[in-house]
């Protein structure tokens, strides 16, 4: 291992400035604009895992973005890993908020900015590095290797279940190995043993058959604004919890050793309020506390509302159209697809007297939960252990990697997400940032991991 830590530090300046190539490439899934970027980003990965010794590598064209697969498979009797990342990245805006431009990155304070730097470009490539490494010095690897890397994740990876479902035998593991998640905190690892799934819609709310002059119509129609806050104030009670027919259905409540667990992993809730120029944390559930609330616990959220006039100065209007973009997270046997169902259901029933609502329904991702005794994860923490000094924490994510729970139902393989980020690295906002102490320690992490399995 001594001699991996050597190989990666005399390398570590050419191995940042290659990842600094892959951050350049503006590779945004959710813009058509940067279809060319994407289409570049794929290349540059699929060249890079020829580059390093990795075989069949191809790019797969979908519906959407192109997926990149490889794989190396010459051990036998030892297991097969496949690793699973995302190239695609986030829109940029507020753009003039980046202190340096968000494809143009730059390394201050031992951390790389730029778009992607971990969410997750920088925490993908770390497999790749890994796998040169070993390459260049053993000249083959502990395990059999597959990599699948996809373009659109940030979009709720569209059309990434078909491909697992066609390429079964292809893509079949003993092991899905991912880091698109966080540690704990610094020098403390962390594996992910949940993720929250997610379901998306927007609606669209009618009133008269145009806008109408406020003063001759005023007090006598309907206002599409009034009653689209009206229809929204339905969604929640007074308490926070979410007001949705047979929302709660397929929740469970954690066990009493659950909310232990979490509460002796201790929390600063006064520095979080800080950090985010805050008075309170008093958003969702009032009876639960703030960890669960934003790990174990569904919510809906309101992402966006528009209608009326926005433009400068008044205008005395009575809008006759008003939207909003609604997403729930949801948990442990929560459907995606029933809750979009109570959702329309519910928005339709309480449309206000005298409009029309229209829902349409967009992503769908199923929430993950493992248990932390599977032996994969088991080598996981040992691999981390050994790298950082200190055992993981077993972490509940509030966020959601839409795909992990179809890699484990349908190649039947444990998935283990071992994360490389640190809280506050504004992953999807401005200065998103990587810190290099985990550049090496985590190429070297996941090398540990390699070997620890091979047996
Ligand atoms: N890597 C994140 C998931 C994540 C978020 C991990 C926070 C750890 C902490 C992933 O790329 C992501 O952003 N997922 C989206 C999914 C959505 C766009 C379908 C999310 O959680 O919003
Ligand atoms: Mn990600
Ligand atoms: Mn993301």
């Amino acid at each position: 291992m001594s001699q991996l830590s050597d190989t990666l530090s005399n390398n570590h300046d050419k191995n940042i400035e290659e990842l600094k190539e892959l951050l350049r490439i503006p590779s945004i899934s959710s813009s058509s604009e940067h279809k060319e970027d994407i289409q570049k980003a794929a290349s540059w990965i699929a060249g890079k895992l020829k580059n390093i010794g990795m075989e069949h590598v191809e790019i797969i064209e979908t519906k959407g973005h192109p997926i990149i697969y490889a794989d190396w498979i010459h051990q036998e009797n030892a297991p097969t890993v496949l690793v699973y990342g995302h190239y695609d990245v986030q829109p940029v805006d507020p753009i003039e908020l980046w202190k340096t431009p968000p494809f143009e990155p730059d390394v201050r304070d031992e951390k790389i900015f730029a778009r992607g730097a971990t969410d997750d470009k920088g925490q993908m490539f770390l497999h790749i590095k890994a796998v040169e490494t070993l390459m260049e010095s053993e000249g083959k690897l502990p395990v059999n290797i597959k990599f699948c890397i996809e373009g659109e994740e940030e979009i709720g990876s569209p059309n990434l279940p078909a491909f697992l479902n066609e390429n079964k035998e292809k893509l079949s593991c003993d092991v899905v190995l991912i880091s698109d998640t966080d540690m704990w905190d610094k020098g403390v690892p962390a594996i992910t043993c949940s993720l929250r799934g997610l379901c998306a819609l927007e609606f669209t709310l009618k009133t008269a058959n145009s806008d109408l002059h406020s003063g001759m119509f005023g007090g006598g129609v309907q206002n599409a604004n009034h009653l689209l806050v009206q229809l929204l104030s339905t969604l929640h009670d007074s308490n926070g919890k979410v007001n949705v027919d047979h929302f709660y259905d397929d929740v469970q409540e954690l066990t009493d050793l659950e909310k232990q667990q979490i509460e002796e992993l201790g929390f600063d809730e006064e520095k979080l309020k800080q950090s985010l120029g805050l008075t309170d944390l008093t958003g969702g559930e009032q009876n639960y506390p703030y960890r669960e609330r934003t790990s174990s616990r569904p919510t809906l959220e309101i992402n966006g509302m528009w209608g009326g006039f926005q433009g400068e100065g008044t205008k005395t209007v009575i809008p006759n159209e008003a939207h909003a973009k609604i997403t729930c997270r949801l948990v442990n046997n929560q459907n995606p697809k029933k809750i979009q169902e109570s959702l329309k259901k519910h928005l339709e029933e309480h449309a206000p007297k005298g409009c029309t609502v229209k829902v349409t329904l967009q992503d769908t991702g199923y929430p993950f939960l493992t248990p932390i005794d599977s032996p994969m994860i088991q080598k996981a923490a040992e691999a981390y252990q050994n790298v950082y000094g200190n055992p993981p924490v077993y972490k509940r994510e509030g966020g959601s990697i839409p795909i992990v729970t179809d890699f484990n139902q349908s190649l039947n393989a444990p998935v283990v997400l071992m994360g490389f980020g640190l809280p506050g690295e504004n992953l999807h906002a401005p200065n998103e940032h990587f810190h290099l102490e985990n550049f090496d320690m985590g190429i070297l992490t996941i090398c540990t991991f390699l070997e620890l399995i091979h047996q």
